[in-house]
């Protein structure tokens, strides 16, 4: 429904505001109201697929990705939708102004300001890196990347950052706004998932926890992933979801997106065990999943949304009118833009409310 659509795109585009805004705003609801803004967190061990998952979700090949530690920093990633025929492009909040169309310049650029924290080491910083990718060809949805959880330190790393890695990852899955994506490889056994351990803690009942399988093409011959998939291993209220993501030798032979979700799909249709499974299986159909699930999250939350959106039109209001309309500071601009964005969301909700009903009455 276009009116969804529009809904979720000024969440999207409020909460990018909320964060180029920092910690500005003391008392404000601000930070209550991007709190209460939904996003979507991938969690997992180590290789688990984490990063190529996302990557699959935004069907654009930009992160780093591979064996051993390789995010280090957390990446906040917000899609926003565009008007179709509109070139596609990403933009960094450290950057601000500087469009990337070269998405192999955004995988460096990642990987360039990682090292700016934390050296060419296997180190990690809590410190999250903002990416927005603007293009015709996503759903409105904000992802983060994580480090992934792992059970030792490996030569180079502080011993404390076994705990280090959880307490992160802790700090986002605890957010009851925060959609897990737990990430579990179809080659382990999944009593031992860092992902399931960690998302049962925060969210026993399961309901804001997708089961991901990666690796299906990696289990042993003659096993397969069967229990997991049909929700007999382990049951979420969301059902699982198989994926064959690119190996490292597919990524090393540059192979595309485009090939991979070809591939993907064909890996579903032609198994014998998961035939009757592949409408429900793999990359494209997780990413509909998501921004379904998104939608009605939204949908739930849309009056209080709405009257926290209320509350900061009336606080932004009362902080322009102190600082003295659209000043040129970067703050008060910033102000100016979420009281616009706010506006907007509260006018079409408005509209939302009244639609569907003769005449408007309510
Ligand atoms: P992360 O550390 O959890 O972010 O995992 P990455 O996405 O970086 O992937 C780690 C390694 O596993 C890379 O070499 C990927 O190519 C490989 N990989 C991830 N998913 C799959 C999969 O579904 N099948 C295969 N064969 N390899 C995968
Ligand atoms: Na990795
Ligand atoms: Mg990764």
């Amino acid at each position: 429904m276009a009116t969804m659509e529009s809904l979720i795109g000024l969440v999207n585009r409020i909460q990018r505001a909320c964060t180029v805004l920092g910690d500005y705003g003391g008392d404000s609801a601000l930070p209550t109201l991007w709190e209460s803004l939904p996003s979507v967190v991938v969690v997992g061990g180590q290789s688990s697929g984490k990063s190529s998952v996302l990557e699959s979700i935004v069907g654009r090949d930009f992160l780093p990705r591979g064996s051993g530690i390789v995010t280090r920093r957390p990446l906040v990633l917000q899609l926003h939708k565009t008007e179709q025929g509109l070139q596609e492009y990403a933009e960094f909040l450290h950057l601000p102004k500087k469009r990337f169309s070269d998405f192999s310049l955004v995988r460096k650029e990642i990987q360039d300001e990682t090292d700016r924290l934390t050296g060419k080491s296997k180190q990690i910083s809590p410190v999250p890196i903002h990416l927005s990718i603007y293009s015709p060809n996503v759903v409105n949805l904000t992802l983060i990347d994580l480090p992934g959880l792992t059970k030792v330190a490996v030569e180079g790393q502080a011993e404390s950052i076994v705990q280090d890695i959880e307490n992160m990852v802790r700090s986002y899955v605890e957010k009851p706004n925060c959609i897990i994506l737990a990430i579990t490889p179809a080659n382990q056994d999944i009593a031992t998932s860092d992902a399931i351990k960690i998302s049962r803690e925060v969210d026993p009942t399961g309901e804001r926890t997708f089961g991901v399988l990666t690796k299906l093409d990696l289990m042993d011959k003659g096993t397969n992933a069967l229990e997991v998939l049909e929700g007999r291993s382990y049951r979420l209220q969301h059902p699982w979801v198989g994926i064959v993501n690119r190996s490292q030798a597919d990524i090393n032979k540059n192979m595309d997106m485009i090939a991979a979700r070809q591939r993907e799909r064909e890996f579903f249709v032609t198994n014998p065990d998961y035939g009757h499974l592949a409408s429900k299986m793999g990359s494209e159909y997780l990413a509909k999943l998501l921004s379904k699930h998104l939608e009605s999250v939204i949908k739930a939350r849309i009056p209080g949304i709405a009257s926290l959106i209320n509350k900061n039109i009336n606080e932004l209001e009362a902080e322009l009118n102190y600082l003295g309309r659209p000043v040129a500071i970067d703050s008060g601009a910033q102000l100016y833009t979420i009281l616009e964005l706010c506006r907007a969301f509260d006018r079409i909700f408005k509209e939302h409310l009244d639609g569907g009903r003769p005449g408007g009455a309510r």
